[in-house]
């Protein structure tokens, strides 16, 4: 067993290239009080032309998502990607595992640039390949790996996409969980399938009790940090889902008492979270789905309806400033933006595009051919995944 060593960096200082964070963003950054950013945006997109391709995530700011060409949650981005095979170059406002997802899913000739290095995902970081080969091994001397599919959320490195899809497993994202999941069940006929479910405990924990009809007692928790993940070799055969100890830290930290408190101030509130909140949140909720979904959700809903949304905070913002006519508020009682998301500010993004007019690519994110090859097994199950796989 290896407990993996995170040398400690803060934001933007060091090097870790194999981490979703911390790591140093070079050159020379226009000032955010320069006025003229938004007019230095405009006119490098412009001159790019049709050779960039932008693509936002609904968690960035304002004043960079305005840039975007296409905007969606993390499947939607991910099947995008691939729509304008012309661009030369796909600047990802995003995190880190999504520039990789859409490096893998490109042309190889087109190549995908991160505005901001140091925008990664602290959940990505909770499991670590050298980890996840441990517990697959843990899992053979239980004498159950045969009986096993790996199934990694989105919000994981390439390198475990790639264990995805060389041990016959799927990627899936908020929006197709459940599809992923019964794909992966059925991978496995005979009754004693298992799923060891990357690297999200709570969309894992939810996606299955509230879905799939299993019961908490279904589910075990692998921790990486305990020798032979904190289980017994007993827990683990009598588990259906093998949840890895992986969290959002943006989302976990929604809590049922703010949900309560809500209530009872504004009886008739609908409350939606994104299914990264722990379980016990996602019980008090009337909804729970993907950033496409709650937004989806927001725009059909009547004027004069009251919401609370447990999501990151640009997206709640923009919801509110974009629907005058109902009331939408945070189920946080703190500030709580992703601060990695938050990243990719406009300076940054200014930066990383015109160093493309004068033909430096900044920022490029590459993943190994091996590993892209695999991930892309995974990857491509997911989106073949039949039926329902994303609600758009
Ligand atoms: P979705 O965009 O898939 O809802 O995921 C949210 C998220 O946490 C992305 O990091
Ligand atoms: Fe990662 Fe959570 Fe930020 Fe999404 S919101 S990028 S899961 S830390």
């Amino acid at each position: 067993m290896s407990l993996v060593d995170l040398p400690l960096l803060p934001l933007g200082k060091g090097r870790d290239l194999d981490a979703e964070r911390g790591v140093e963003c070079p050159g020379d950054l226009p000032s955010a009080s320069d006025p003229d950013l938004v007019a230095r945006a405009v006119a490098a997109k412009e001159a790019l032309g049709e050779r960039v391709f932008v693509l936002g995530h609904h968690y960035q700011r304002d004043e960079v998502i305005r840039f975007a060409d296409v905007t969606g949650d993390s499947f939607k981005l991910a099947r995008d990607a691939a729509a304008r095979p012309e661009a030369a170059y796909i600047v990802f406002c995003g995190v880190h595992f999504m520039a990789e997802s859409a490096d893998i899913l490109t042309g190889p000739e087109q190549q995908v640039i991160l505005p901001d290095l140091s925008a990664g995902c602290s959940m990505a970081d909770m499991a670590r390949l050298r980890q996840v080969e441990d517990a697959w091994d843990a899992l053979a001397d239980a004498g159950i790996q045969d009986s096993v599919v790996p199934v990694t959320y989105m919000n994981s490195s390439a390198d475990i996409k790639a264990f995805c899809g060389r041990n016959g497993g799927v990627v899936c994202t908020s929006s197709n969980a459940d599809v992923a999941l019964e794909w992966a069940f059925d991978q496995k006929p005979g009754g004693d399938a298992k799923v060891l479910f990357l690297p999200d405990q709570h969309l894992g924990r939810n996606t299955a009790v509230l879905k799939m009809g299993m019961s908490l007692d279904d589910c075990v928790l692998w921790d990486p940090l305990q020798p032979n993940g904190g289980l017994t070799a007993e827990e683990l055969q009598g588990a259906r889902m093998i949840l890895w100890k992986g969290h959002c830290s943006v989302h976990g930290r929604f809590t049922e008492d703010v949900v309560d408190e809500l209530r009872v101030k504004h009886p008739g509130i609908n409350v939606i979270v994104h299914p990264e909140c722990r379980h016990e949140v996602v019980l008090k909720a009337d909804l729970v789905g993907s950033t496409e979904f709650i937004i989806k959700t927001i725009e059909a809903a009547p004027a004069g309806s009251v919401w609370a949304i447990g999501t990151e905070l640009n997206l709640v913002k923009r919801l509110a400033d974009a629907h005058p006519d109902k009331s939408i508020v945070f189920l946080d009682r703190n500030v709580c933006y992703c601060s990695t998301m938050n990243r990719i500010d406009l300076p940054h993004f200014v930066w990383a595009m015109e160093n493309l007019v004068a033909g430096n690519v900044v920022n490029r994110i590459v993943v190994d051919e091996d590993t892209e090859r695999e991930a892309l097994v995974a990857l491509q199950r997911m989106l073949d995944l039949p039926g329902r796989s994303h609600r758009d």
